[in-house]
């Protein structure tokens, strides 16, 4: 099974001037009219792949799709003055579509997707295209990410003369997603702001504010950076990034967590406090709880909240958000084996059929209908709202190995390995338990199986887990 999903993974390359630049995001061969943007290069779809790559020894791809997606970065100044791909790409493109509606992109900001359409054409979409116009907040921290990662694979294969991030577009281009995501706004939070549907969950499903995916990714690429970061090529002070570092880390782990002893102490709640010392920051009333939570949480489980914000925890698990918090460390160890010790119990309710659920529980009846707009690509137990994704294998098995519970994510492979294949490598699964092809699911999703294939290299190699920690060596980070 890994062999045929080496071969569909090959066969999703993408290439520009016979050079690969990235995957596309299914390979399905639907009708022109039915593709969408599948046909596309979604940079959040990439990092699976990327990550995939980079585990086979394929540096070159991942390099290409690196210089390829900051050559798109939104810039004022459409800096031209770089090497290879990039400055192909920024000659190329140069910037078309900058302006949205008259209004100019946030200088910084990368793309959702991407394609290539001839030699001499390039169509990145920043959301001015995409279903119900989102913005890709995710995409410039994966970015950020994966460079971190490829420097690192370079560092492992002994080859430093692949290495690119000193190269000063890169320096420029991290320093601008930074500025982007620290610059001071109309909030009060170390977490980041953002609009609905930021990042891999890009419908309406009542996931603005500071949902916990976007604060898992801005702590991973925040640490990236904290390396990737050449002191004197920065205005950005090093300093900065430590402190927001700390503030986001307590902040999260304290506010964003949920055990059976945190929930008694929110029923203990005292609300309508005013004044710098109230408890109950954001006023939460103990009748906001809903009423699966207790009894879903055994004593020696525990999670992160969805979201948090004015009179308003969201309780839904999260799985990606749960599982990045694992692998970056913003989830304390005790955090992250409770987390884990969920997974394990809940398992029927969160892996089930194939893991494993986009988030838990749905929302039903008239939260449906106020939460997702009466969307229906997304009616309860069905694509974001309660789906079962199997690109999330990958992350489960990093969660797992970090946590030294690796026969949890062996237990979950054996799973998926029943039906991926026979059923063609589906984009998500419907149902409670994830038991049918999803209904409206793309066959030969890439990420799925990028996904599957790194959940099975980690296994073979769990050394490859270093590619994506970056805060294994906390002293490096004083240096
Ligand atoms: C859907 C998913 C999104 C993904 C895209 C391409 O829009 O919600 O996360 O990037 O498909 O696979």
């Amino acid at each position: 099974m890994v062999k045929a999903a080496q071969e569909r993974l090959k066969l999703s390359i993408m290439s520009y001037q016979q050079q690969p630049v990235g995957t596309v995001a299914s390979k399905e061969p639907a009708p022109k009219e039915e593709q969408l943007n599948y046909g596309h290069c979604f940079v959040r779809d990439f990092i699976p792949s990327g990550l995939a790559f980079l585990m086979q020894g394929e540096r070159a791809i991942v390099r290409n799709f690196l210089e390829f997606t900051l050559g798109l970065q939104s810039d004022k100044l459409q800096t031209k003055d770089g090497e290879g791909l990039f400055a192909q790409v920024r000659k190329t493109w140069q910037g078309k579509e900058l302006l949205i509606d008259g209004i100019r992109l946030g200088e910084g900001l990368m793309p959702a997707s991407f394609e290539v359409t001839s030699s001499q054409n390039i169509e990145p979409d920043f959301g001015q295209r995409a279903i119900g116009r989102v913005t890709p907040v995710d995409s410039g921290l994966w970015w950020i990410i994966l460079l971190r990662a490829y420097e690192k694979a370079c560092q492992i294969a002994n080859r430093p003369d692949e290495s690119i991030v000193h190269r000063l577009e890169f320096q420029r281009g991290i320093q601008l997603i930074l500025d982007i995501c620290l610059s001071q706004r109309f909030d009060m939070t170390p977490t980041l702001l953002v609009p609905e549907a930021a990042f891999m969950i890009d419908r309406r499903m009542a996931v603005y504010g500071h949902p916990l995916e976007i604060q898992a990714l801005f702590h991973q690429a925040l640490y990236a950076a904290r390396y990737e970061l050449l002191q004197n090529e920065s205005y950005i002070h090093k300093r900065e990034i430590d402190t927001r570092l700390e503030l986001l880390t307590n902040y999260i782990r304290e506010r964003y967590w949920l055990d059976p002893k945190r929930l008694r102490a929110i029923y203990r709640y005292q609300t309508e406090e005013f004044g710098e010392t109230a408890l109950n920051k954001f006023n939460i009333y103990e009748m906001s709880v809903p009423d699966w939570v207790l009894p879903w949480l055994d004593r020696k489980g525990g999670y992160l909240a969805g979201n948090l914000g004015v009179g308003w925890i969201d309780f839904r698990f999260f799985t990606q958000g749960n599982l990045l918090a694992i692998i970056s460390g913003l989830a304390t160890p005790e955090q992250s084996q409770s987390i884990m010790n969920l997974i394990e119990i809940q398992w029927s309710k969160l892996i089930g059929n194939m893991p494993m659920k986009l988030c838990y529980p749905a929302v039903v009846g008239r939260d449906w209908e106020t939460v997702t707009g009466c969307d229906p690509k997304n009616i309860p137990w069905s694509y974001h709202n309660g789906g079962s994704w199997p690109v999330l294998l990958w992350s489960l098995t990093a969660a797992a190995i970090k946590t030294q519970r690796v026969e949890l994510a062996k237990k979950a492979i054996e799973t998926a390995e029943e039906y991926l294949l026979d059923d063609e490598w589906p984009e998500y699964y419907d149902g409670e338990m994830g038991e049918t092809i999803g209904r409206e699911a793309r066959l030969y999703q890439t990420w799925t199986i990028a996904g599957y294939l790194v959940a099975n290299y980690l296994i073979q190699n769990p050394e490859h887990l270093n590619l994506m920690c970056f805060n294994d060596n906390p002293q490096a980070i004083m240096d």
